[in-house]
């Protein structure tokens, strides 16, 4: 059953009062979300501008028995296993996870662990992650969670190219987000891609539950790999609540697989020939940072005869000509972004502005043949509305190519280990329209670029 709900984004009581005549859920937690939701209004108000009208919420309920396990959603790890992840009201439900390639025939389990936690008077349910294979690559099977519930079922990464991503950052869960989930799910890809800004849950932690029970049609059957955004910190230390905690609880990323010592940022290869970053822009990434280190570490290790494609993601971005959000990358791009442009990054998909954003290759603030190419896709369908401005005086105004207020999300399609194709989604339109696109060459197969003489000359 779904719910829906007209909020006022800037007015602080309202939603949640709203919310609590409609939902037990968040009666329970009314006063405890009251302080904090304030509090996270005051935050945002101060660095916000002026968005478009009331956004429509959607809250969707755990209609089955408590037993059943709700919320599932998959990850990739390493070459040939993926994780599942799934959350029980019922704490005596295992977890368990029976797969096969029949519907109804599990011949093979899998074991995993649980964890919960709390936050203020909320308690998760018991948080499930099992880790499952090895599985067949580019392989539909089907799964049980916990031995009791619905069969799901997923598709597994091809082994090689070509491969199909779908991108798209700062989600949330309103009409808006329904509307970018079904054009997702017109077309078939093999992985979403998701640089931060999951749930907009903003402390109040039944609407992680709810996001977690939208997006299940789709988390479930495709890999999703996400990284962090600002609306998953939710720290609050003087109430002894730590960032990130249900964030690293409910999406926990392959991060040991790929060396590193947290879950906000990791990386890992698909398709043979793709390696993905994931990059933190909430944690620290100075060149003291553990961060920093690992990145140092983790590109040292790419070989780009074997994984011609490198493709970033973070939060913040680097490169922006919305008014929204300005500047609030340029830390972090001081920081890192010599080390990615000495890799050889392809792209570098980034989020947090609520709009689409496509720049040409790009190295230290001048178009570089060499350098990433830098898309900002923060445009997946949140509470807070669009970022309607652009400025056209902008002092990157003359490398953005496309811009454009509108939800969306991304498609890109590795043909080869030269060839890509990118585009962009609209969803104004009734049907998944084309709005941008463009073919990209892996800088991979760039000589000038491959040999390095370009890359020293300019650092
Ligand atoms: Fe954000």
């Amino acid at each position: 059953m779904i719910i829906s709900i007209v909020l006022a984004p800037f007015s602080c009581l309202n939603p949640l009062l709203e919310k609590m005549t409609s939902s037990w859920a968040f009666f329970a937690q009314g006063l405890t979300t009251i302080v904090l939701l304030c509090v996270n209004h005051r935050v945002a108000v101060a660095s916000e501008y002026t968005r478009p009208g009331p956004g429509r919420i959607v809250l969707t309920k755990h209609m089955k028995p408590n037993s059943y396990p709700q919320q599932v959603h998959v990850s990739s790890v390493g070459a040939d296993h993926m994780r599942v992840s799934y959350i029980t009201n019922d704490s005596s439900i295992p977890s368990k996870v029976q797969y096969g390639k029949v519907s109804g025939k599990y011949n093979a389990v899998a074991n995993g662990d649980s964890s919960h936690y709390t936050y203020f008077l909320y308690t998760s349910g018991k948080i499930h992650n099992v880790k499952i294979g090895p599985l067949e690559p580019d392989t539909v099977y089907y799964y049980r969670c916990g031995g009791v519930g619905d069969e799901f079922s997923f598709k597994t990464a091809p082994a090689s190219l070509p491969i199909e991503f779908a991108v798209v950052g700062d989600l949330g869960q309103t009409e808006w987000t329904v509307s970018t989930l079904a054009h997702i799910g017109k077309s078939d890809y093999d992985m979403l891609l998701l640089p931060g800004d999951l749930s907009y849950a903003d402390s109040q932690q039944p609407l992680w539950d709810s996001f977690g029970r939208l997006i299940q049609p789709y988390a479930s059957s495709r890999p999703w790999m996400v990284t962090e955004g600002n609306h998953e910190v939710e720290a609050l230390t003087a109430l002894d609540m730590v960032p990130f905690i249900a964030y690293n609880h409910r999406w926990r990323m392959p991060y040991e697989e790929s060396k590193s010592t947290s879950n906000l940022y990791y990386s890992f290869n698909v398709a043979g020939a793709v390696h993905v970053i994931m990059l933190g822009s909430y944690t620290e990434y100075g060149p003291d940072s553990a961060q920093y280190k690992w990145l140092v570490s983790d590109l040292a290790k790419v070989d780009r005869s074997v994984t011609p494609w490198l493709i970033v993601l973070l939060h913040a971005p680097w490169y922006n000509t919305n008014t929204a959000h300005q500047g609030e990358g340029e830390k972090m791009r001081k920081a890192m972004e010599a080390l990615l442009y000495r890799a050889h990054v392809d792209i570098v998909f980034a989020g947090h502005v609520h709009a689409y954003e496509r720049f040409t290759r790009i190295h230290n603030n001048a178009a570089d043949s060499c350098g990433p190419v830098y898309i900002t896709i923060g445009d997946g369908g949140n509470r807070e509305g669009l970022a309607l401005h652009f400025n056209p005086s902008h002092k990157s105004a003359s490398l953005s190519v496309f811009r454009e207020a509108s939800f969306g999300h991304g498609r890109l399609k590795i043909i080869d280990g030269k060839k890509a194709h990118w585009s962009w989604h609209r969803n104004n339109d009734s049907d998944a329209t084309v709005a941008d696109e463009l073919w990209l060459v892996s800088l991979s197969s760039s000589s000038p670029c491959q040999d390095g003489t370009k890359a020293k000359d300019e650092l």
